[in-house]
C-alpha cells in the first residue's frame, strides 16, 4: 500500500464541513434512527444537503437524500421508515458541484451495490472519472467522491473482495478525505479510510459508529478510536481492524475513553450552544485547572529551556495567546503572540532549535496553525500543543499537549475555549514565576479555590444587564472595544465575538491608539466599550474615555466595582468583582462582552451558533 499518492499542498487543506455518521448493529438491531440521531448532532458543523443509506434485511440499498434541513428531509424522505443493521449517513458543505440532490450524499456505484459518503477534497478525480468513463461506468453527480464507489466496483469486476478493491481504490486518490463505505457484497462490515480528514470510531454496547466527530454518537458511548492520518480498515463481527498506507502494515490504535457526558453535547436547555456554553465556563475553566495540574510539569521544563518563546494561533485562540504574552511580560517571561498565518514572514527567520514555539487551537485542526507548527519543527524547534480535542492533528505533529477540560464546544464562535486556554497559559505562568521567586499566592488562592464560584456570580450580574444593553446595541452599525494591557487581549476578543455574530463591525484597539485615527468616526452615540483593569493603567484608560465621551460617544465600561472615576464617565457599566485586575482578568471580563454579543445576534435575528461564512475549524489556509 505504499503508493498511496499525498500532496503536499493537500495536506493543508482537508475540507472539514461535511459530516460523517455510521452505524452497524452486531445483534440485526435497526440503526436507521441512530444515524439520523447522530447527523441531527452534526448539525453544528454547517451543511446544505444530507442523505442516509441502509443495507436492508433482503439485502438491497436503501438510500435517501436531499437538499435542505435534516428535520425538512425526514419529514419528505421518511428517514425514520428505513429499516437496515448497517448504513452511513451525510452531511454535505457543497465543494465540488452545485447544492443538488444528484450532488447529496451518500454515492453509489453504477448497480447500487456498493455505497459511500466523504468528507475532504480527492485531487484527482476529474481523471480517475474520465479513465471510469471509458470503461462505461455512468456517473450521477458532479462530486469528487462519486468516483470511489465506482473504483471499488471496478476492483470488484476484476476480482477483488470488498475490503480489497477498496483498498486498491484509496490508493489510487489524491488528497485529504474520510470515507465510510458499506455495501450488499458484504452487508456485516463498514469499510473507513482517513487521510487528513477527522474520523473516529464509537465503541457501543453491541454496535459500531464512525464519525466525522465525538458528540455524533457521544449519547451512546465514550469509548473511541481516535484514526489517524492514513488509517484503513474496517468494523463488523470480527472487531475492528486497521491497516495504516503509510506504515503498510496492520495498526493497533488505543481505546480512549472520553471525559464527555451525553448532556455535554446537547443543548442542556439554553436556546443555543453559544449561551450554554458561556455559562459553563465557571466548571469548564475548573475542570481544565484541575486538568493541568497533571500536565504542566512538562510544559514548565519546555518553559525553562526555551531561548525564545512563541505563542501561535488563529482567531479567538490568537487573542488568548495574546493575553499569554501580556501575563508572562508582567513576570519577565519574554514571549510572542504570532497570528499563525503571518508566522513564516513575522519571525520564521528567527526560529532555531533552541526555542519553543506555542500551539494554541481550541479544535487542534486549523490549517494556519499547523503550518506555523510544521514550519517551526522543521526549524528544529520544540513544539508544544494546547488544545481541547484529544487526538488531533495539533497533538500529532507536537512534541508536547496540554489538552483542555472545556469539553465539546458546538457553538462557532469560541468561549469557553478562550476561558479555558487563558486558564492554560496562565496557570503554567503562575508556576514558572514561583519558581523564579515570585510571589504568587494572592493570585492563587482565587485561582485555584474558587474561580469557578466567581465566574458564576459575574454570569448571574452580567447576563441581565447584557440582555438589556442589547436592545440599545440592535440598531447599530459600528463598535470600538478599547483596552490596555492585560485589558487589550479582552477589548480584541469582545470585538471579535461581536463582529462574528451579531454582524456589527466591532474594532478592538489599544486605547493610547485610538487618539491616533479611530476617534475620526465618533459621533454621537457610537458605542465604545471600554474594558478597564484597576491597575496603573485606569488613569491612562479614563483619558481615553474623556476623549471618545467628549465627542459624543456612548461609554459601556467593564470595571471593578468601586472605580468611581471611571463609573461617572460611563453610560453604561457592567462591574466585575475586586480582585481581578491581573493575570486572572480575562477569565471574568470577557464574560459580559461573551453576553452581549450573543444577545444582540439573537436580537439582530442571526443565528450565533451558526454564524454566516465561518466554520468551527478551517482547514484551509
Ligand atoms: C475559526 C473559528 C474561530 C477560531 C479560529 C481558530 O475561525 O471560527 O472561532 O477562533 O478558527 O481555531 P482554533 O481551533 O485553532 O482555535
Amino acid at each position: 500500500m505504499r503508493d498511496v499518492l499525498v500532496s503536499e499542498h493537500v495536506i493543508e487543506a482537508g475540507y472539514n464541513l461535511c459530516g460523517i455518521g455510521a452505524c452497524l448493529s452486531l445483534i440485526k438491531r435497526n440503526i436507521a434512527g441512530k444515524i439520523l440521531i447522530m447527523l441531527k448532532n452534526l448539525e453544528y458543523r454547517g451543511y446544505d444537503s444530507a442523505g442516509i443509506a441502509v443495507i436492508t434485511p433482503e439485502n438491497t440499498l436503501d438510500l435517501r437524500k436531499g437538499v435542505g434541513k435534516i428535520d425538512d428531509l425526514k419529514n419528505k424522505l421518511h428517514f425514520d421508515q428505513m429499516v437496515g443493521f448497517v448504513g452511513i449517513g451525510h452531511t454535505r458543505w457543497a465543494t465540488h458541484g452545485g447544492v443538488t440532490e444528484e450532488n447529496a450524499h451518500p454515492h453509489t456505484d453504477c448497480d447500487g451495490r456498493i455505497v459511500v459518503v466523504h468528507n475532504g477534497i480527492i485531487e484527482n478525480y476529474l481523471e480517475i472519472r474520465k479513465e471510469l468513463e471509458t470503461r462505461g461506468h455512468k456517473f450521477r453527480s458532479d462530486t469528487d467522491t462519486e468516483i470511489v464507489p465506482h473504483l471499488i466496483e471496478e476492483f470488484i469486476k476484476r476480482g477483488n473482495d470488498f475490503y480489497e478493491a477498496f483498498k486498491n481504490a484509496v490508493k489510487k486518490l489524491k488528497g485529504a478525505y474520510a470515507l465510510a463505505v458499506v455495501s450488499t457484497y458484504e452487508p456485516n462490515k463498514i469499510l473507513f479510510a482517513r487521510v487528513f480528514s477527522p474520523l473516529v470510531i464509537g465503541l457501543g454496547t453491541d454496535e459500531y459508529y464512525i464519525a466525522s466527530d465525538i458528540p455524533a454518537f457521544l449519547e451512546w458511548t465514550n469509548k473511541v478510536i481516535i484514526l489517524e492520518d492514513g488509517d484503513i480498515g474496517y468494523v463488523s463481527q470480527g472487531g475492528v481492524l486497521i491497516e495504516n498506507v503509510f506504515l503498510n502494515r496492520r495498526v493497533h490504535r488505543d481505546v480512549t475513553t472520553i471525559p464527555w457526558t451525553k448532556e455535554m453535547a446537547k443543548k442542556g436547555g439554553f436556546p443555543h450552544f453559544m449561551l450554554k456554553e458561556i455559562f459553563e465556563q465557571p466548571q469548564s475553566v475548573s475542570r481544565t485547572i484541575l486538568m493541568a495540574r497533571k500536565q504542566i510539569d512538562r510544559f514548565l521544563d519546555y518553559l525553562e529551556k526555551a531561548e525564545e518563546v512563541y505563542i501561535v494561533a488563529a482567531g479567538t485562540s490568537y487573542y488568548a495567546s495574546l493575553h499569554g504574552q501580556y501575563a508572562f511580560a508582567k513576570y519577565g517571561l519574554r514571549s510572542r503572540a504570532v497570528v499563525a498565518s503571518e508566522f513564516i514572514e513575522e519571525v520564521g527567520g528567527f526560529i532555531g532549535n533552541k526555542d519553543l514555539v506555542i500551539g494554541v487551537s481550541q479544535s487542534g485542526e486549523t490549517a494556519d496553525t499547523l503550518l506555523a507548527l510544521r514550519y517551526a519543527k522543521k526549524k528544529g524547534a520544540k513544539v508544544v500543543a494546547i488544545t481541547n480535542v484529544i487526538g488531533s492533528a495539533i497533538t500529532r505533529i507536537s512534541d508536547y499537549s496540554i489538552i483542555m477540560g472545556a469539553g465539546p464546544e458546538i457553538g462557532v464562535a469560541a468561549t469557553k475555549t478562550f476561558t479555558a486556554q487563558v486558564a492554560v497559559l496562565n496557570y503554567a505562568l503562575i508556576k514558572w514565576a514561583e519558581m523564579h521567586g515570585y510571589d504568587m499566592d494572592d493570585v492563587k488562592r482565587v485561582f485555584l479555590n474558587n474561580i469557578g464560584e466567581k465566574i458564576s456570580n459575574v454570569l448571574e450580574k452580567a447576563n441581565s444587564l447584557a440582555k438589556k444593553l442589547s436592545e440599545w446595541m440592535v440598531p447599530k452599525s459600528n463598535a470600538y472595544y478599547l483596552g490596555r494591557g492585560l485589558g487589550l487581549p479582552i477589548a480584541l476578543e469582545g470585538a471579535l465575538k461581536m463582529k462574528e455574530i451579531a454582524y456589527i463591525h466591532a474594532e478592538g484597539y489599544p486605547a493610547g491608539e485610538s487618539k491616533h485615527g479611530p476617534i475620526a468616526l465618533i459621533e454621537k452615540d457610537f458605542p465604545v466599550i471600554s474594558i478597564v483593569l484597576n491597575d496603573h493603567l485606569q488613569e491612562k484608560m479614563l483619558i481615553a474615555i474623556e476623549e471618545m465621551k467628549s465627542r459624543g460617544a456612548y461609554i459601556i465600561s467593564v470595571c471593578e466595582e468601586g472605580m468611581k472615576k471611571i463609573q461617572e464617565k460611563s453610560d453604561f457599566i457592567f462591574e466585575i468583582p475586586s480582585g481581578f485586575s491581573n493575570i486572572l482578568a480575562p477569565l471574568v471580563y470577557i464574560i459580559p462582552l461573551q453576553l452581549l454579543a450573543y444577545y444582540t445576534a439573537v436580537k439582530r435575528g442571526c443565528d450565533p451558533d451558526k454564524p454566516r461564512n465561518l466554520a468551527k475549524s478551517v482547514t484551509v489556509e
